[in-house]
């Protein structure tokens, strides 16, 4: 019994063929999933998902912004997302008086809703294959920078043709490394208003201190509304423009979910990596990630230690720290997940596999053989550029020193004026911000240099220090650099015309940056970096043909590429590591049991703590009287999911995606359905806390609820 087992799971290995749950679906070609999803459960069609004729699922769905996921929940344009989604809104009409970000914002009457300016609400109106179209003109022998140009130009007269006399806008975009193109007719909507958002610590709740983690406790969700035109058009904001009347708009199930549950994902994932071979996957997960969060680490700690000093300090860093942590937490779990799989020999037995079959066949015998190479030509380059954005750039000492290089090279007299009166506008917001700031700029400035000099990737240190040690050198540059002088930074400023772009270039700040700059990004590395990429697309393009050719019986789902998917699974626990299982579904309980006045990230409101002593859940709680808040499934998603409606076998909608188990956050390059969980806030608890916790039952009402 061991040994054929052993046995499948090594063929499992081996065969690229999709792992169950895995996978992110093109909606058009959703009748291939049909079967396979109501085999795990699904009582819809591929057809009620989209359906090109009728109203249908994907009408409920838009693109917010360029990067996250919202859905319709009323035929009155209410659509909900993440809090984290809507937070650059919601921070931006905040003040002193109206801190919607800390106490929450309700709108009780329309009127009451804030336009965001400059925020679109995006829906997919048709898709097409336009593959024929976008390559005619092209064949195996065109060079790559030719093909290129063609395929641009074919680009521009399709989307051109199937707008004309719309309101519509059209994007073609890749498949399978551009093996496949399709095109998206969307409608823009750019009359978006803030509805309501809980505060945070609901909406953040356990902030960064949860983030990427399970068990969760986050009210991740905030809600909007698209308005448009009298005709239903998308037009820009207008006091005279209506609600949006959606083709669909999401009904909720208050049913909840069991472990076990049909659950299917329907949003807009950004990016993945499914199909790269080993040395993509070493190059990134094992040499760059470590670089990554290394260089992070520094940052964290110092701002941490600062945060730590005063509640002031703490809300100054709070949100850089949020960005920085982000990456650096999820590429944590990434490396750790691909070195648990053994990820890249993996990939190297996929490769061999491949290698075995394409001997025969001239078109793909060299392939894999000619990415190593061309890896092998790009890897140093990248790694010194890793080593560039996250060492050389990590503190603001190091941007701030790049906007005065591009003041110097300014040589137009009244752009450089205007320019001047920007940074001046910056730097006295930077300074009166962050007065004690440089103690702890200074720090990052100093170690994130010195950890990339002590790796051999900023030699350049050495003709502009002279003798002076490097630790010396670094302390002086920070001391002397005019940028950390504010009184002569902005009288410098006043008077600045270009005759004095000297003198600036002379600035040991401004002097170090240029010198790093110019050694890191020179136009050599920088040529053989871009033609590499394109041999690279090229040679993963035949590649990824050739797999498909191998194994014609395998449905290859494409990488996410920030277009409309569909991803499905099952609601379910997972075994982190050893003698530890994680329950599918956390409670209000959770939220008592981490609770603690004293640190930021824990910070219950009383309100709240009254509905859970009271437990006046109303009709959210759940069958045994909890009040559920979120759960995990094994649904396949990236950034770019988040906001994405989780639904039920029916169709209905039952929670609102916002993070990855961090244990699985290696599923963009490889999925593995034992860690792999995509997490979501229970629609009930976000209910409960429009209705019982904001008093906002009007929106609720708003909604269609099937209980
Ligand atoms: N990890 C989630 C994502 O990648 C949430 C990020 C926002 N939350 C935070 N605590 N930084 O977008
Ligand atoms: N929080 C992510 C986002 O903003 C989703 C988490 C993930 O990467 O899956 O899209």
């Amino acid at each position: 019994m061991k040994k054929t087992l052993s046995l499948l799971a090594l063929l499992a290995l081996l065969i690229p063929t999709v792992m169950a749950d895995e996978g992110m679906w093109i909606p058009m070609l959703l009748g291939k999933n049909q079967a396979a999803m109501q085999r795990a459960g699904m009582r819809i069609t591929a057809q009620d998902i989209y359906d090109i004729n009728n109203a249908c699922l994907k009408d409920a769905i838009i693109l917010f912004n360029q990067g996250c996921t919202g859905e319709f929940v009323s035929d009155q344009g209410l659509f909900l997302t993440n809090h984290h989604c809507g937070y650059s809104y919601i921070t931006r009409y905040s003040t002193v008086e109206h801190d919607y970000l800390t106490h929450g914002f309700w709108a009780m009457s329309r009127d009451q809703e804030i336009p965001c300016q400059g925020l679109t609400a995006t829906r997919l109106v048709r898709m097409e294959d336009v593959t024929n179209r976008v390559l005619s003109g092209i064949s195996d022998k065109t060079p790559e920078e030719e093909r290129e140009r063609i395929v641009k130009q074919n680009i521009t007269i399709i989307t051109t043709e199937a707008v004309a006399g719309t309101h519509y806008k059209a994007i073609i975009k890749p498949f399978y490394y551009g093996n496949q193109y399709f095109m998206y007719v969307n409608e823009v909507f750019t009359d978006v208003r803030l509805v309501g958002a809980p505060p945070s610590n609901i909406g953040k709740f356990g902030g960064d201190t949860d983030n990427w983690m399970w068990p969760r406790h986050t009210g991740d969700f905030s809600m909007f509304r698209v308005y448009a035109g009298k005709d239903g058009k998308p037009a820009d904001f207008s006091k005279d423009n209506v609600p949006y009347r959606p083709l669909k708009h999401l009904d909720i199930s208050l049913k909840g979910v069991d472990e076990g549950d049909f659950t299917f994902v329907f949003g807009y994932p950004g990016t993945t990596q499914r199909y790269v071979t080993h040395d993509q996957m070493e190059l990134q997960a094992i040499q760059e990630n470590p670089i990554r969060i290394a260089l992070r680490d520094i940052r964290l700690r110092h701002y941490k230690n600062a945060m730590e000093l005063s509640p002031a300090q703490r809300l100054k860093y709070a949100s850089k720290v949020a960005s920085i942590a982000n990456g650096w937490k999820k590429w944590q779990g990434e490396t750790l997940g691909i070195n648990r799989l053994d990820g890249v020999n993996q990939k190297k037995a996929q490769e061999a596999e491949f290698q075995a079959w394409a001997d025969k066949r001239d078109e793909y015998k060299n392939v894999l053989r000619e990415m190593t190479r061309a890896y092998e030509r790009i890897s140093p380059i990248e790694i010194e550029w890793v080593y560039f954005n996250e060492g050389v750039m990590a503190s603001d000492l190091m941007t701030r020193a790049n906007h005065l290089f591009r003041l110097a090279n300014t040589q137009d007299a009244d752009e450089a004026r205007t320019m001047c009166d920007k940074m001046s506008a910056n730097n006295e917001k930077f300074f009166s911000d962050f007065a004690e700031h440089t103690l702890v700029d200074r720090a990052i400035f100093v170690d994130a240099m010195l950890y990339t000099y002590r790796q051999g990737q900023a030699s350049y240190i050495d003709q502009l220090r002279g003798k002076t040690p490097v630790e010396q050198y670094l302390g002086q540059v920070y001391d002397k650099s005019i940028l950390t002088n504010a009184g002569k930074l902005l009288a410098m400023f006043k008077k600045y015309t270009p005759k004095q772009a000297s003198t600036l270039l002379n600035d040991p700040a401004v002097k170090l940056f240029t010198t790093a700059y110019a050694s890191t990004y020179t136009t050599d590395k920088e040529h053989i970096y871009d033609a590499n990429k394109r041999e690279i697309n090229r040679l993963m393009r035949t590649y990824v043909r050739g797999m498909m050719q191998q194994y014609p019986d395998s449905n290859f789902f494409p990488d996410a590429n920030l277009t409309l998917r569909v991803a499905y699974g099952h609601v379910e626990g997972f075994r982190p590591k050893d003698a530890v299982y994680y329950t599918p579904y956390s409670t209000l309980a959770g939220i008592m049991d981490k609770e603690n006045p004293d640190i930021y990230d824990y910070v219950v409101e009383p309100k709240l703590k009254q509905l859970y002593k009271t437990k006046d859940y109303g009709r959210y709680a759940n069958l045994r009287g909890e009040m559920p808040v979120a759960f995990i499934a094994t649904n396949h998603t990236t950034g770019g999911n988040s906001g994405s409606p989780v639904l039920n076998a029916d169709g209905q909608l039952i929670g609102i995606n916002f993070d990855r188990c961090w244990e699985g956050t290696m599923s963009d390059l490889l999925f593995d359905p034992a860690y792999c969980r995509n997490i979501s806030l229970d629609i009930r608890y976000c209910l409960f806390i429009i209705e019982k916790f904001a008093g906002a039952k009007h929106l609720v009402d708003e909604m269609t609820i099937v209980e």
